[in-house]
């Protein structure tokens, strides 16, 4: 139906001399065609009056300056750190991410897909890393998780330090706190002005400062919608959370039910079978143990040895 030419298709027309012929007319819709044709369309289907005299041929920039400006996506305005996963100078926790052919980055790979698949299946999206006890590697285990996460391409990770016993990540990572995560988790800091990215695909939320009411913190209705406002705007396909040990605070308890799973790293060298049991009474009924996450394991015990 060639009525139906758009407006531009007018104008980008040649105009035609008087040797046109009736077929003409019917192919192409002239400029006064067009207007008649517009007259007698429905007010609804008609351009604004404000349009039909705006000039056709006005340029596009001064159409754009017309549209509200659009802000980036909340992730992008998240500041980006430098990191260097190879660099070694200022930090104390070994990165194993830059020996990516050495059995413990293998592990790390294989953890990273095993706890995909079972958050994928399940639609969860928030971990708890924990242990028995401090010392055990729940820092190195979350750091080293959280940087694997973020190498699957077009996924987002986010990592918070909810330690406030014994903070760790930003001394790991060797990146300078620059806002406190108990005034993210009081609703006085937004999200983008908390976590700072060091990759791309990584977002970390740090923590530097110890505060014994921790577990009152974590226990905050803030808390809790911090957390959900935080899993909302960011896109996080994984969150991590780094927290302090289970038998040792009540801190994990309190913030259980703000997470859908608990990854639980014991030390090969340390942890004992009482201590696991312990735990899995104190997240029993309240959350999904995921695994246990054997930290420090002797050559026989690794998979991939
Ligand atoms: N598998 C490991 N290989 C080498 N060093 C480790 C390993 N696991 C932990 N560490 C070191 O042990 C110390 C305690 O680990 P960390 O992750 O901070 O424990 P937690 O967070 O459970 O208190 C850190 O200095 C860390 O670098
Ligand atoms: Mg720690």
């Amino acid at each position: 139906m060639k009525h139906f030419a758009s407006s531009e298709a007018v104008t980008a027309s040649p105009v035609r001399g008087p040797q046109k012929t009736q077929k003409d007319d019917e192919d192409v819709m002239t400029e006064q065609g067009f207007k008649r044709f517009r007259r007698r369309a429905p007010a609804d289907a008609t351009p604004s009056a404000a349009a039909e005299e705006r000039p056709l041929s006005a340029p596009a920039s001064s159409v754009a300056a017309q549209l509200p400006a659009t802000l980036p996506e909340p992730w992008d305005r998240i500041r980006q750190v430098p990191f260097d996963a190879e660099a070694d100078g200022s930090r104390c926790l070994p990165l194993v991410s830059r020996f990516r052919t050495a059995p413990a980055s293998k592990s790390f790979d294989l953890l990273r897909t095993r706890l995909l698949h079972t958050l994928k299946a399940r639609g969860w999206k928030r971990v708890a890393v924990t242990a028995p006890a401090g010392g055990c590697g729940t820092t190195f285990s979350a750091v080293n998780l959280a940087l694997s996460l973020a190498r699957v391409p077009g996924s987002r990770t986010v990592l918070l330090d909810m330690n406030f016993r014994r903070p760790g990540v930003a001394q790991a990572m060797g990146i300078p706190v620059q806002a406190e995560m108990n005034a993210f988790l009081s609703g006085a800091a937004p999200m983008e002005e908390h976590l700072l990215r060091p990759l791309p695909s990584l977002a970390v939320g740090l923590n530097s400062a110890a505060d014994q009411n921790a577990a009152e913190i974590l226990h905050s209705r803030s808390c809790s919608a911090a957390l959900d406002e935080l899993m909302l705007r960011s896109g996080a396909d994984t969150a991590l959370f780094d927290l302090p040990p289970v038998l040792e605070h009540d801190d994990t308890a309190a913030v259980l039910p703000q997470v859908d799973g608990v990854l639980l790293v014991s030390d090969g060298t340390s942890t004992t079978a009482a201590q696991l049991a312990a735990c899995e009474k104190v997240l029993a009924g309240h959350t999904q143990l995921l695994g246990v996450v054997l930290n420090r394991a002797r050559k026989s015990d690794c998979p991939l040895h």
